[in-house]
């Protein structure tokens, strides 16, 4: 199912990734890790505009889900409690959760050029065999029967490297939650329906990590896990598929470069229930279109995970929940909206980026107001006159408030061309005629206008418009 039609151009099949990439990679965006040594496959590190890009994707989602909760059906603020639970687990969790037995894809590999290909990915990854086709349909290809490959990385724990000392980094945050579900309702008095969330690192060892940051080895999940009571998940699912589908148009991504869409059968994960559904928030990528690639996933996982652990940790149904007013106990199911902090941000980048040949730059990042990595930049128009000494006041005074940036360096019009490389929604100059009426021109990022204010008024102009 699509909330959207589809007769608006695809806008985001026009962008080139190459081109994405390499701003990302000379404006300090995204680098490839240890890149001085070659890199590694499906490792990517935050430069200084992509850390504070991310930060406030996930602190949007923080503000949203765990301080001001969205307001539930009936109108009152959801209960939603955060944990932040550790990468490395008992490795029973893993037993129990159905990873160590489940978590596989099916991998092939090539005898003739030794690549290793995901085998249901086969029709999308390129043979290193020139001239270049698709995996598998040189003559020279000689690809094995698909076996399967357990995603999860494996390391040990202690000093001595045996079986028994085997653990694992986790592969999803939500098992940290289910498992501290029973320490949440004795400590937090939270009762059903509530929601428990969570942001963390999330590693998996994926055959073919590709699409710059989209699938990685290393990565995070904004995870939240909604307790319900059995009975109403099919409303509980469908508030919170509408409600995350909400939230990432809100926070930029609101053209039709988004869909939603309900899975089929034969797609629901190991611990999806036939009922409620399972349904994925999707970005059109400039690599996906003019198809899409998953966002975040909202899925109906019934009542899988606490069953599982109770039962493997040996106290099975003892560990009901008990609803005192109904004087019920039973297992409550859990909606799961699962969502990538590192795909999210690509999204935010792949839409933010707006090529435009009238620009000194030819390109500008035009960000939503919330996620800018710099919300206004502060210049004196030159480096005399008394200029630089008001500009650096204005910025010490907003700083507190705003990610700010101080610039002095060459002459306004290439600032401007950082700025607008960067996507700084506003840039504040001092020139001659502050020194005289206390106004500094302040220019916009999407319509170039440019109009005065008064230099005590900077502060609320930016609150006014990207929030404090
Ligand atoms: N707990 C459910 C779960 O982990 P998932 O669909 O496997 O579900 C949830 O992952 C989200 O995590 C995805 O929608 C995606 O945004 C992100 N994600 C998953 N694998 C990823 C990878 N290899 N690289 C980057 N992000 C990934």
């Amino acid at each position: 199912m699509s909330t959207q039609t589809e007769q608006n151009a695809p806008s985001n099949s026009t962008k080139s990734m190459d081109d994405i990439v390499a701003l990302c990679r000379r404006r300090g965006f995204i680098w490839q890790s240890s890149e001085i040594y070659g890199g590694i496959n499906g490792f990517w590190d935050y430069g200084p505009l992509g850390a504070e890009l991310k930060r406030n994707l996930k602190n949007a989602w923080w503000q949203d889900i765990v301080t001001c909760p969205p307001d539930g059906p009936d109108g009152h603020p959801l209960s939603i409690v955060p944990v932040d639970c550790t990468i490395i687990m008992n490795p029973t969790v893993w037993e129990a959760s159905g990873h160590v037995g489940g978590f596989n894809d099916p991998m092939v590999d090539c005898k003739e050029c030794k690549a290793r290909f995901r085998a249901d990915h086969l029709a999308d990854l390129e043979c290193p065999l020139k001239p270049s086709k698709k995996a598998g349909e040189h003559s020279a290809c000689k690809l094995t029967e698909p076996r399967e490959f357990n995603l999860m990385f494996e390391t040990y724990c202690g000093a001595i490297r045996d079986e028994d000392a085997k653990t694992y980094l986790r592969p999803e945050t939500a098992q940290g939650i289910f498992t501290q579900f029973w320490n949440v309702v004795d400590t937090s008095r939270v009762r059903v329906p509530f929601g428990i969330a969570q942001i963390g690192k999330a590693f998996r060892n994926e055959v073919t990590p590709r699409n710059f940051t989209f699938r990685s080895r290393e990565f995070e999940q904004m995870e939240i896990e909604f307790f319900i009571h059995p009975d109403e998940a099919e409303q509980w699912y469908r508030y919170w598929r509408d409600s995350r589908y909400a939230w990432w148009q809100a926070i930029g991504l609101a053209g039709n470069n988004l869909q939603l869409r309900e899975h089929d059968k034969d797609e629901l994960a190991h611990y999806a229930q036939e009922g409620a559904g399972t349904s994925d928030i999707e970005y059109r990528f400039p690599f996906t279109a003019p198809g899409f690639g998953e966002l975040e996933g909202v899925a109906h996982r019934a009542d899988f995970d606490l069953k599982a652990h109770a039962a493997q940790c040996g106290k099975g149904d003892k560990m009901r929940y008990f609803d005192q007013a109904n004087n019920d106990r039973y297992f409550p199911h859990v909606i799961e909206p699962s969502g990538g902090a590192d795909r999210g941000t690509l999204a935010v980048l792949c839409e933010a980026y707006t090529p435009d040949p009238d620009r000194p730059s030819k390109v500008y990042m035009k960000f939503h107001p919330r996620m800018a990595p710099i919300k206004a930049a502060i210049f004196p128009l030159v480096n005399k006159d008394g200029m630089p000494e008001v500009a650096e006041k204005l910025y010490k005074d907003i700083r507190r408030e705003f990610v700010v940036q101080f610039d002095v360096k060459q002459n306004i019009g290439k600032r401007y061309a950082r700025m607008d490389e960067a996507g700084t929604p506003y840039c504040f100059t001092v020139d001659s005629d502050t020194l005289s009426d206390q106004t500094v021109t302040v220019r916009d990022r999407d319509t170039l206008s440019q109009e005065r204010v008064n230099i005590e008024k900077v502060s609320e102009y930016l609150r006014e418009r990207v929030g404090g």
